[in-house]
């Protein structure tokens, strides 16, 4: 294992280890240095402070600590780079104070540790430091280029509220045709939209000429009933998403049950399968749906993120978005292609798209309200800045 990952800081914001370990086993790679070892702890501020008095004669906690171990041998004959120490609760302090998620200031911290393993050092000069943070930006820029074992993750927009907004007068504006050509415009990589069995948003009018004008990819959202299966088949959307469907829902309420009835699914996909459309699953984050969605021919799954979005708290948002990303990894490592969405706004997506296993979100409502204010085409750009 050429990254040694270990936690001490339980009781600290809870953070992917995974993602750390392969920021990790990446900046190896950056410097062709995959046959050595290094090791990553995270501590809380007590013990980030208890080893930087007795190491640096310093007190209270610092950020990241580095150990460089030069001639250190490993067991497989390799070299062991040495040690970076990274304090979570430091780091989730200065990730609030930068405004971005807790995740991408370890990155940062991680880096800075990873550079001072390999000799640079800001503290011998002001000629050092200016080196060394050149450094540090360089393998930053090259981090976001390359960490994302998906490529970049793609936007697509749902734009049912247009059609809810019409169907509000009966009439025939704001058409959700227009706003997808303007979601595409935008940046855009996909549309979603969900023909309900009780129409009460996108008509068939709408996705017929979306199929026909849509560039990029038309995500058609559907319960699995034998009447809309049938729209489609003969509509040929570029993948479909299986969502439960009740007619009271304001919204989708919760992911679709797979486990509970994996036979009748697995007949849907094989018949989408025959026409060539992909089919994903839109499920809660559990190990027993992603199994199922497996076992039913997915070739996605979308997680749900709905309680993460709706979490009360920080506490509840961070235990919720770590059953996203563990559901995710999981979703990946089966074979399955990752998707997520729901609830999503302005605030709490970096945080979801930085998961490298995940390769489109789909977000609807808050862009629509946004671009009440600001006009759909800013709407979808800021939200597409806040991607990458
Ligand atoms: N994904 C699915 C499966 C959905 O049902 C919805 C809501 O229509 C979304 C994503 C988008 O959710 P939101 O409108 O809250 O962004």
């Amino acid at each position: 294992m050429p990254v040694l990952i270990r936690s001490e800081a339980f009781d600290s914001t809870p953070i992917s280890l995974g993602t750390v370990e392969k920021t990790g086993a990446r900046l190896l790679d950056r410097y062709g240095l995959e046959q050595a070892e290094l090791s990553i702890l995270l501590v809380n501020d007590k013990r980030m402070a208890e080893l930087n008095q007795f190491y640096r004669h310093k007190s209270g906690p610092t950020n990241v600590l580095s150990f460089p171990m030069p001639s250190g041998e490993t067991q497989t004959g390799g070299t062991m780079l040495g040690d970076i120490v990274i304090s979570v609760d430091k780091a989730r302090r200065e990730a609030e104070l930068r405004n971005i998620s807790c995740h991408r200031r370890i990155e940062r911290l991680l880096v800075h540790g990873f550079v001072h393993l390999l000799g640079y050092d800001h503290e011998r000069s002001p000629q050092d430091a200016e080196i060394m943070l050149a450094e540090e930006n360089k393998i930053i820029d090259y981090l976001s280029k390359h960490q994302r074992r998906n490529g970049m993750v793609n936007l697509a927009i749902n734009v049912d509220h247009v059609a809810t907004l019409r169907q509000a007068r009966g009439i025939n504006e704001p058409d959700p045709v227009t706003a997808a050509g303007i979601c595409e415009l935008a940046g855009a990589g996909g549309i979603v939209v969900h023909l309900r069995e009780d129409r009460r948003h996108i008509q068939d009018r709408d996705v017929v000429l979306m199929r026909q004008m849509v560039k990029t990819k038309l995500n058609l959202e559907m319960g699995a009933s034998e009447e809309i299966i049938k729209i489609a088949l003969d509509l040929k959307p570029d993948m479909i998403t299986l969502v439960p469907e009740k007619r009271q829902e304001l919204t989708t309420e919760g992911g679709l049950d797979v486990a509970g009835q994996v036979t009748r699914l697995k007949e849907v996909v094989d018949r989408m399968r025959e026409a060539s459309i992909p089919v994903s699953m839109f499920i809660d984050p559990e190990s027993k749906q992603i199994k199922a969605a497996r076992e039913a021919g997915a070739t996605f799954v979308e997680i749900h993120t709905g309680r993460y979005s709706d979490a009360a708290n920080e506490d509840e948002a961070d235990r919720e978005f770590e059953l996203i990303a563990a559901a995710a990894e999981e979703a990946y490592e089966s074979g399955l292609r990752v998707n997520a969405g729901h609830g999503l706004n302005y605030l709490n997506t970096s945080r979801v798209a930085a998961l490298d296993t995940i390769e489109e979100l789909s977000i609807g409502h808050a862009v629509m309200a946004r671009a009440i204010f600001v006009g759909l085409d800013q709407a979808v750009r800021e939200m597409l800045a806040l991607l990458f």
